[in-house]
């Protein structure tokens, strides 16, 4: 987890991301999910180099984390919130909540070769390395 730095006054609160600064790379591209239907899960992927920061800028959602030996559940539930999810992690995102934008920092533009949709696949890709 990266706890962003909140600027408050009195209009309101502000976060500012910068790479290398309190995003750990260079960012390359962002995106967002929203309006996401309840009950549907997304993500089951991971990804052999991408590294992403996950941000719910509004909202709430559950993020499964799973290195093939370790799993972790994580709440994103703060504008604040950033979670680093490097390389070769099968991700899953479920209970968004009706309001949810979860955004998404990446350091590498979009490359569907760079994904494995398939959980064996991705066992396998850990322990053989292809
Ligand atoms: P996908 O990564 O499968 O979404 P999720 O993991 O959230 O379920 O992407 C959904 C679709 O959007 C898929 O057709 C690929 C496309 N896409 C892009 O064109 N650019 C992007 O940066 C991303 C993340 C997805």
């Amino acid at each position: 987890m990266i706890n962003f730095q909140i600027r408050e006054n009195i209009s309101g609160s502000l976060v500012a991301l910068e790479e290398n600064k309190n995003i750990p790379f260079d960012i390359r591209r962002v995106y967002y999910i929203y309006d996401t239907k309840k009950d549907l899960v997304r993500g089951m992927h991971s990804h052999k180099a991408l590294q992403q920061v996950l941000i719910c800028v509004k909202g709430s959602c559950t993020v499964s984390l799973d290195d093939s030996l370790e799993k972790a559940e994580v709440v994103l539930d703060a504008p604040n919130k950033g979670l680093l999810v490097r390389s070769n992690v099968w991700r899953e995102m479920y209970d968004f909540s009706p309001d949810c934008v979860l955004m998404v920092l990446a350091d590498k533009h979009y490359d569907e070769a760079d994904y494995i949709r398939d959980y064996q696949d991705f066992l396998r890709y850990i322990r053989d390395g292809k």
